[in-house]
């Protein structure tokens, strides 16, 4: 069991970061809490890779562009910091609104160009304005040295190394593979909200990206975009976008090249799940 201190204020964890840890190497774990497996992974890679791991629990409300869905998202802060406990010693970071969105908050404006503009810059208008603000005010509050982003926010990840490019930030950005249940379904916090039946029939999202990983070797990006879209037809799932694009630019590929990426979001039931697989080796 590792020791767990909580800061709640800018000033308390900027003073303990000033006294203590000085001369550390601080690496940064940002979640918005309703920890799991796959968070688990992230704060893993950081114990090992610096002095000092800090985790931001922090759920952001202006990445949220649907007000219900903001509500819903699950907290739990207690259990939160058991998962912690069991990894190791680590600093949490869990701050109100206004420490993070004090009354005189500059906002940074990135211009995302039509990285910003597709799939989750497409589905959830404003939500990548809200990221890039919250991501780098907490780098700004705690200056690590490496900061850990999950592959499962495949385009997250992209914009947050854009970002980092673009500012001149002095951090590294180390993004960790996406974490999976032994069923296949990628670890969410958002998974707990599906019912027992729901957890099985969002099984389809994984399925559906082995098959298009296994499709890739011999058909077409047309055919096996419509393969996918066959599979959630045949499914209770509701396909909200399915694209094959390009690692970095995120730009959908009328041609095979390497790296091709396929990235999704289904609706099971009210929850809107999110997934990604390299289809062909980088
Ligand atoms: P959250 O959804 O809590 O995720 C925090 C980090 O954990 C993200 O980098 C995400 O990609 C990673 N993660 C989540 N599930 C994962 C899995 N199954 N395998 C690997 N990594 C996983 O993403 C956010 O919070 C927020 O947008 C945030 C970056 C904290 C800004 O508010």
């Amino acid at each position: 069991m590792g020791d767990i201190k909580v800061f709640k204020t800018v000033v308390s964890i900027q003073s303990i970061l000033q006294s203590d840890y000085k001369k550390s190497k601080i690496g940064l774990v940002p979640t918005m809490g309703a920890l799991h497996e796959g968070h688990m992974t992230l704060v893993q890679r950081s114990i090992k890779e610096n002095d000092c791991t800090i985790v931001s629990i922090f759920v952001n409300p202006i990445q949220f562009n649907n007000a219900s869905d903001l509500e819903n998202y699950p907290r739990n802060i207690e259990q939160d910091l058991q998962l912690l406990k069991e990894q190791g010693d680590v600093i949490v970071f869990a701050p109100s609104v206004s420490e993070v969105y004090p009354e005189n908050f500059q906002t940074v404006k990135l211009e995302l160009g039509q990285m910003g503009l597709v799939m989750e810059g497409k589905f959830r208008e404003g939500h990548f304005d809200g990221v890039v603000n919250v991501v780098n005010r907490l780098f700004e509050i705690i200056h690590p040295a490496h900061a850990y982003f999950g592959l499962k926010d495949f385009q997250q990840l992209a914009v947050v190394q854009y970002m980092t490019k673009k500012f001149a930030l002095d951090v590294k950005i180390v993004g960790c593979e996406i974490y999976r249940e032994k069923s296949g379904l990628a670890s969410s916090s958002r998974n707990q909200r599906l019912t027992e039946s729901q957890l099985i029939e969002a099984l389809v999202i994984s399925q559906a990206l082995k098959q298009a990983k296994i499709s890739a070797i011999d058909k077409s990006i047309q055919e096996v975009i419509e393969e996918a879209k066959r599979i959630f037809a045949a499914s209770s799932l509701e396909l909200e976008y399915f694209q094959i694009v390009d690692p970095t630019t995120l730009m959908n590929l009328k041609e095979w090249k390497s790296g091709a990426h396929a990235c999704l979001t289904a609706y099971c039931g009210e929850v809107r799940l999110l997934d990604n697989l390299q289809l062909k080796p980088a």
